[in-house]
């Protein structure tokens, strides 16, 4: 019993994945799962101006998500578990160039276990990162400012 009930969970979890993972960023989900599987999504998506690229690294202490160019209107995403401490934290450098050509940086702190945790960060964390900074939500609509570029 114990192999093929062992799978049953975590290959629907799977499949309710792919299902969300058709939009860029999709719904919460609120679920019995969640509790037990913490499996946080984050997004970074270039909302800056078309044809604005953003360049992006982002990092833990453990793992280093490479760079990336996003075009205006892509994302950059990974998916992980809280650690046992609730310490985990992933920092992204990012900048962009503006239209008098002024490079315009910083490095933010863009997942932290117990700070997003309790702004419901669970399942999915939607950033936005836009010419006046960087905005969090679970919905295009909601995001809020959370950080400015600095200056
Ligand atoms: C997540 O990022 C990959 C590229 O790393 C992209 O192909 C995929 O569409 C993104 N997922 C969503 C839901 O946008």
């Amino acid at each position: 019993m114990g192999r093929v009930g062992q799978k049953l969970p975590l290959s629907s979890l799977f499949m309710l994945l792919l299902v969300l993972s058709s939009t860029w960023c999709p719904l919460p989900v609120h679920g019995w799962f969640e509790i037990y599987f913490d499996l946080i999504t984050v997004y970074v998506m270039n909302d800056l101006a078309p044809y604005t690229t953003l360049n992006l690294h982002c990092k833990s202490k453990d793992d280093d998500l490479g760079e990336h160019k996003l075009a205006h209107g892509q994302n950059f995403n990974w998916t992980f578990h809280i650690n046992f401490w609730q310490t985990t934290l992933y920092w992204c450098s990012m900048w962009w160039y503006d239209s008098n050509g002024q490079v315009v940086q910083g490095t933010f702190d863009i997942y932290k276990a117990r700070r997003d945790y309790a702004r419901k960060c669970r399942s999915q964390c939607c950033w936005f990162i836009r010419k006046d900074g960087l905005y969090l939500g679970v919905y295009k609509g909601d995001a809020k400012l959370m950080f400015h570029w600095p200056k």
